[in-house]
């Protein structure tokens, strides 16, 4: 446990990522010392949650911006007819990650973090954070459910052996929203399957580094992800997903992980350079889970 000069409380959750905060109020301004403990919290621990905030989308938005510049979902921009078209909060650089439907349609995204990922990784200048805040979490009998899960990509990148590293030295892959969309159109049925027309629409591949340097802290992270990366270039087919597979495995080994267990009002910031996520889906679908996201923009990976 520590204090810091604002009088935050910061106790580590993980072995080396996740923490909590407690003790701030982002319903009030911060002063720029006090931003900078809590940001320098979050490069520490990569998975950080501030507990206790009661935030409108309005002042979710607006904390979230003092990291940066934040992005519009890609959903919201293309207008891609789907099977769970999301209604936005009242402000464009915030969506809702729920299970809830409002007049008949779900309020927001009923699907993310199906798989092993990194956020926006699909985008050319992908997002470096983003902030889930919960409004309303699932619960039966005193239990929690819908934990979210992190995975360590430092932690994996280190782990590998040197053969391995020389091997993806200067590699590069294909991160694919297009890829992703037809896959949880396949296995779960909650998008409709997309016609080339429509498909097309979407963003186009990005090429990003198979092991990236943490913008920050200069750690080396591995950056292909389970659910949008589906081509290392350079390479044939069959070595692609062979060698994809096998990075897969690897990084989201139990010793890697990292699972945070959500209480209501818990504001969760974490990298998406420094670790890769995945939902937990084991809770009964009547049970309400609503949570707002903003995520914010990264520098353009080189
Ligand atoms: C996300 C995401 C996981 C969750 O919001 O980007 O993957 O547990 N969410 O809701
Ligand atoms: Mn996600």
């Amino acid at each position: 446990m520590l204090t810091t000069d604002s009088g935050f409380t910061i106790n580590t959750l993980g072995v080396k990522v996740g923490a909590e905060i407690i003790g701030a109020d982002l319903r009030k301004h911060l002063s720029a010392a006090a931003f900078a403990e809590i940001e320098d919290t979050f490069y520490r621990y990569s998975v950080v949650v501030i507990r206790d905030q009661e935030l409108t989308t309005r002042e979710l938005v607006e904390f979230s911006r003092r990291f940066g510049t934040l992005q519009i979902n890609v959903r919201s921009k293309t207008k891609t007819k789907d099977a769970d078209i999301r209604i936005m909060p009242d402000e464009q650089e915030a969506i809702y990650i729920s299970n809830v439907k409002k007049d008949g349609k779900f309020m927001g995204s009923t699907d993310a973090g199906r798989y092993w990922h990194s956020d926006l990784c699909y985008e050319q200048i992908p997002s470096k954070m983003t902030l889930l805040h919960a409004i309303e979490i699932p619960e039966k009998d005193g239990v929690v459910y819908g934990a979210t899960k992190f995975a360590d990509v430092a932690a994996a990148y280190d782990a590998l052996s040197g053969t391995m590293k020389n091997r993806l030295e200067g590699l590069v892959a294909a991160n694919s929203f297009r890829h992703m969309w037809q896959r949880k159109a396949d296995d779960f049925g909650t998008r409709m399957k997309l016609g080339d027309e429509e498909l097309a629409k979407l963003p186009e591949d990005a090429i990003h580094p198979v092991v990236r340097v943490h913008p920050v802290t200069g750690q080396k992270c591995i950056y292909i992800c389970d659910g949008y990366t589906n081509r290392i270039l350079g390479m044939p087919e069959d070595e692609s997903d062979q060698l994809l597979s096998e990075l897969f495995a690897h990084m989201t080994k139990r010793e890697f992980r990292y699972q945070h267990e959500w209480s209501l009002n818990d504001l969760l910031m974490w990298d998406n350079c420094a670790v890769q996520h995945k939902a937990n889906f084991d809770y009964d679908p009547s049970l309400r889970r609503l949570m707002q996201r903003c995520t914010v923009m990264g520098d353009a990976i080189t």
